[in-house]
């Protein structure tokens, strides 16, 4: 059930018809659907409930904090990457023995922040990294648990930029560096390893990288449990793919069939890092059209979002579905732009779509995950506004900002 559906040719979010929310809400904007959210995060529940897994929601996708409550509300836990994200997560009082950080350059003073709220564990990415937080951990009396960030070495077929478990990439400690890890975790006697982790790279559509990656990393168990380090928690990260057009994607169970035996059999714990599945398909971005322009061999459609508002087309070439919201049947092939002074401003490039005109509305899907967080204010553009539908209401979540708030 897809909860942005054309009826009487307008197009909705659930029971909301999106022309008057347009209509009241300065443009651009940002809208999620409450139910969209829930059902994704229900099937990856659903699809490892026989392994009780803990869902981390990543926090980099969408941080705005009504999102976050309604994960919360659910169960979810968080996996995090800033003191900034555990302050957030704070602010809807997340259980802090639910959430779990990663990221290759944790500064001293978060980990400071991470210890002293209790965080289950965090994610290890570097042998100095693990050294600065026995020695904070050891000033503060403390012993912090910690799940070592493996990088197994294999590359998912996705963009290149996301692509995180290559071995020429930042992340993780290499898995040919076990002995390392080991001789490292005897020396920091305050810290106590209780995972391991990966997470091999984002908008992964099939689960073979996940179970090579598995298989590789799956090893270093006993070898760990031997030595003495009775690992109890495994994390396979995040990355599950979503249709941004018409990818075939693998579905949670799919993967849950693949990964849970492996687990089980070890006699571990499940941690998993879902970010996109949960709200990338649970936005959309709404822009108004400033004007058509028709140059000389080509026709631009110049909205009022850029790149400032939604960067993955022009970061990525990502492709984001461009629906308007008054249904139209003819169409047209146009550049969709915003306004910013970069050629690299584009929403979609010699694509067809239907016909629209000067200040109707545009609604680009696909942009509840990495949009309004990767948002900036270039150009001076003050960020849009964020709007959550629940049924048949919906409210400002985060209201625009003015010109003023250009100033702080
Ligand atoms: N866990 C870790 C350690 C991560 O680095 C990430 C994403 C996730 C979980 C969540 O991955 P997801 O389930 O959302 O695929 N800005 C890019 C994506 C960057 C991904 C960064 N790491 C984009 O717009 O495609």
């Amino acid at each position: 059930m897809d909860y942005f559906q054309y009826k009487n040719n307008v197009l909705y979010a659930e029971d909301i018809n999106l022309l008057d929310v347009a209509e009241k809400v300065k443009t651009p904007f940002y809208l999620y659907s409450k139910k969209t959210i829930l059902r994704h995060f229900h099937q990856i529940k659903e699809a490892f409930k026989t392994i009780d897994p803990l869902i981390c929601f990543s926090v980099k996708t969408n941080f705005n904090i009504e999102v976050l409550k309604i994960l919360k509300n659910s169960g979810a836990g968080f996996d995090i990457v800033s003191g900034g994200e555990l302050y957030l997560t704070q602010k809807v009082k997340a259980s802090p023995q639910k959430i779990v950080y990663a990221g290759v350059g944790k500064t001293a003073d978060e980990i400071r922040y991470a210890i002293q709220t209790g965080i289950l564990m965090f994610n290890c990415e570097s042998i100095p990294e693990m050294r600065l937080m026995d020695h904070i951990a050891g000033k503060m009396n403390k012993t912090v648990s910690v799940a070592v960030r493996i990088n197994p070495d294999i590359t998912p077929r996705t963009h290149e930029y996301i692509i995180t478990g290559k071995k020429e990439t930042k992340f993780g400690i290499s898995i040919y560096e076990i002995d390392k890890i080991i001789r490292a975790l005897r020396t920091c006697s305050h810290l106590r390893l209780k995972g391991l982790h990966f997470h091999i790279g984002s908008q992964i559509t099939e689960t073979s990288p996940y179970e090579k990656a598995l298989e590789k990393v799956i090893k270093l168990v006993p070898s760990l449990r031997q030595a003495g380090f009775p690992v109890e928690y495994f994390n396979i990260g995040g990355g599950l793919g979503i249709i941004y057009k018409k990818e075939k994607v693998s579905l949670p169970h799919k993967l849950a069939k693949k990964i849970i035996p492996v687990l089980k059999k070890h006699d571990l714990k499940m941690i998993m890092e879902p970010g996109r599945y949960i709200v990338g398909n649970a936005g959309i971005l709404v822009t108004r059209i400033s004007y058509i322009k028709q140059s000389l061999n080509k026709k631009f459609v110049i909205v009022d979002a850029g790149m400032q508002t939604l960067i993955r087309p022009t970061l990525y070439t990502a492709y984001h579905e461009i629906l308007p919201l008054k249904k139209s049947i003819k169409t047209f092939k146009v550049d969709v732009v915003g306004p910013i002074c970069e050629t690299g401003d584009f929403f979609a490039r010699d694509r067809k779509i239907p016909v629209v005109h000067q200040n109707e509305f545009l609604a680009i899907k696909g942009a509840g995950a990495y949009g309004m967080v990767m948002a900036s204010r270039y150009n001076a553009h003050p960020f849009p506004a964020e709007i959550l539908v629940d049924n048949d209401r919906f409210k400002i979540v985060k209201k625009a900002q003015t010109y003023r708030d250009l100033l702080t």
